[in-house]
Order: C-alpha cells, then sequence, then structure tokens
C-alpha cells in the first residue's frame, strides 16, 4: 500500500463518519480509497481500476468525466458556482426548469428545485400538505405509502418510509401515515394482475374510509429500489392514478431513482401514461455529478398557493442551495447529451446485448 492511502485511510478512520454503515465494522476494514474515474470505471489510490456498478447510488449517467459535463461545469464557474433563487432569478435554473416541463408528463408545469431525493420527497408532501389548507380541505393531513417503500432520510421522508431497519428507531419521531402493502410479485400467492389488484384494493378500502383526510398517496413508480428492486406487477401505477382521481387525492411519484431513463424510459410513469399531481427528481438529474433535486407539480397545485401576502398562502420552504447554478448547468449538459446520444430510443438494442451475454452465465 502507497504511504498516501495509509495517510488517507488512517485520517478517514480519524474524522469521518459514513453514511447507513457501522463504525466498528469500517473501522476495522481496510476500505478503498477513489481517487478518480472515467468512463465507467473508479480508479483508486493504488491504481486499480473497478467497475462502477452501483453507478455511484444509481446516480451517474453518462459515466465519470465526461467531456460536455465537465465543460459546461467549467465554463458556468467562469460565471458564478452559486447565487440564491430567493429574490433573484438565474440563468441556468431558469433554463433547466424550461426543459423540466417539457419533458415530464404534461401535466406538470412549475419546478422546486431543493438538493436530494429526500429533499424532493419532503417538498412534495409539504406541498401536498399546504395545498389542502390553502384550498379549505385541513383535515387532509394523512398519507398512504407502501410497505418497504423508501423515499429518503429527512424526518418528513422517513415517515412515508417503510422499511424497518432503517426507519424503525425514529418512530417516535415521525408523524402518522398509512401503509398498505407493495404489490410484490415474489411474496405475492397468484399472478402479477392479482397482486397488483390486492394492493390496489388496500389502497381503495382507505381511501373509501377516509378520503376526506387523505392529503396525498405517494409511490415510488414500477420499482421499490431500496426495497430490493421490488417490480410491479404492469397496471398498478395506473390503478392507484384511477384511485386518487375517484377519490380526489393527490398522486406524488417519487422518480428519484427511476427517473432519468433507469426504467428504460425517461420516466417511469411514461410506461403506464401517468399523470401525477406532484414528482421527485434527483440522483440522475446531473447526470450524476452535482447535488441537484427538483419536485414538479401542476399549475392547479402552484395556483393554489398565488394571493396577498396577508394570505399566508405563500409556500414557506427553501434551502440555501436551491437551484445551484453548477448543478442546473450540468444537468442542461447531462439533458443534451441525452438527445444527442438517443440514449432513450437505443436502449433496447443494449438491453438486448447484455441480457444475451447474461443468458450465457450459468
Ligand atoms: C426512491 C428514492 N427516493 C428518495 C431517495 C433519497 O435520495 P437522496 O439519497 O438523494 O436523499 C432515494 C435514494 O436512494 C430513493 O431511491
Amino acid at each position: 500500500m502507497n504511504p498516501r492511502t495509509r495517510k488517507l485511510i488512517d485520517a478517514d478512520k480519524e474524522c469521518l463518519w459514513h453514511p447507513f454503515t457501522q463504525m466498528t465494522s469500517w473501522l476495522d476494514s481496510e476500505p478503498v480509497v477513489i481517487a478518480s474515474g472515467d468512463g465507467f470505471g473508479l480508479i483508486d489510490t493504488e491504481g486499480r481500476r473497478y467497475i462502477d456498478g452501483v453507478s455511484s447510488l444509481w446516480c451517474n449517467v453518462h459515466g465519470h468525466r465526461v467531456k460536455k459535463i465537465d465543460d459546461r461545469i467549467r465554463d458556468q464557474l467562469d460565471r458564478i458556482a452559486h447565487s440564491t433563487l430567493l429574490g433573484l432569478a438565474q440563468t441556468g435554473s431558469v433554463e433547466l426548469a424550461q426543459k423540466l416541463v417539457q419533458i415530464t408528463p404534461q401535466a406538470l408545469a412549475k419546478v422546486f428545485y431543493s438538493d436530494s431525493g429526500a429533499t424532493s420527497v419532503e417538498i412534495a408532501l409539504k406541498m401536498a400538505y399546504q395545498y389542502w389548507r390553502n384550498t379549505g380541505q385541513s383535515d387532509r393531513r394523512k398519507f398512504i405509502a407502501l410497505e418497504n417503500s423508501y423515499h429518503g432520510d429527512t424526518i418528513g421522508s422517513v415517515s412515508l418510509g417503510g422499511i424497518g431497519l432503517f426507519h424503525g428507531i425514529f418512530g417516535p419521531l415521525l408523524f402518522e401515515a398509512h401503509f398498505v402493502p407493495s404489490p410484490h410479485p415474489y411474496r405475492f400467492d397468484g399472478a402479477g394482475e392479482q397482486c397488483a389488484q390486492f394492493s390496489l384494493d388496500r389502497i381503495e378500502q382507505l381511501l373509501r374510509r377516509q378520503a376526506e383526510k387523505i392529503a396525498a398517496v405517494i409511490v415510488e413508480p414500477l420499482v421499490q429500489g431500496a426495497a430490493g428492486i421490488i417490480v410491479h406487477p404492469g397496471g398498478f401505477l395506473k390503478g392507484v392514478r384511477r384511485l386518487t382521481r375517484k377519490y380526489g387525492v393527490l398522486l406524488i411519484v417519487d422518480e428519484v431513482a427511476t427517473g432519468f431513463g433507469r426504467t428504460g424510459k425517461m420516466f417511469a410513469c411514461e410506461h403506464e401514461n401517468v399523470q401525477p399531481d406532484l414528482m421527485c427528481l434527483a440522483k440522475g438529474i446531473t447526470g450524476g455529478y452535482l447535488p441537484l433535486a427538483a419536485t414538479l407539480t401542476t399549475q392547479k397545485i402552484y395556483d393554489a398557493f398565488l394571493g396577498d401576502v396577508a394570505e399566508h398562502k405563500t409556500f414557506y420552504h427553501g434551502h440555501t442551495y436551491t437551484g445551484n447554478a453548477l448543478g442546473c448547468a450540468a444537468a442542461i449538459a447531462s439533458l443534451e447529451l441525452f438527445e444527442e446520444n438517443d440514449i432513450i430510443a437505443s436502449r433496447p438494442e443494449k438491453v438486448s446485448l447484455i441480457k444475451n451475454a447474461l443468458d450465457r452465465i450459468d
């Protein structure tokens, strides 16, 4: 081991606390120290190469050190790294918002920025709650979420999370939510269609009894990633949309993991032609370069927040780095790469190439 690696590992163990990590185990380990990356590879301080097989936690889209994104960030750096969106507009954040509105489901018309998946969800649930307050339905305070769901680690997003191992300990700090069984085909004795219907029936039971108390239903569309890649049977998402419309409840889709091509379409919602009321985006939004997130919503929800300051309809939420200029520049470059390289349309060919290669492995 080269002396620099040793020094870095020692300093890491002295000063850092790693996410989701039992630090006792970490202290007993010899961690890999990443020094650089290129393409789909990571390179450690010993010069060893690794495939970045988890795409840096499902966020890297085009690879590392992609010239177009690198150049765009440098170019932005020569102008400004960050300026607040509180009281000011900023070029890149406007341009990106326009693009996001163009590429997301047609019902979505407004973009509210933040900096992580968890904050994008936190914003969606606060918007949903306040939407009902602003429209005179203050009793709508509860949310329906799926068991085993994961929406991030802030208190609001944990309240809507259903992974006991991560979320159980914080129980006393959380607000109450209703959880329904996720449509988990491997854990269900029956066909996919019945599995979807079983979960939909449970959602409908709740809505029938107390829709007037429900603010929104939140789902990870199509795939519950952190739960272990639970792939929902076809028709479930559409079914949730149908029920939320029938009972007049908002639908939040958390596309933090599924967005930006992960399920073969730009957004998972597109597989079932679903128009959500709120959509949460993060991870792949910058191609995996910088912490940026966005919560998109409809004109109708946005309009419910308009009025005189004295009416207290304002959405009092924001973060210092909301709409960060470097993040927006990276995101615009990433979206251009999607177009230039025809990434979505060229997927099926790549998928079958990988499938054929995997089929050869016993
Ligand atoms: C569906 C989903 N929502 C939210 C999050 C939280 O995102 P972040 O880690 O950026 O806060 C994740 C992270 O894995 C996720 O998979």
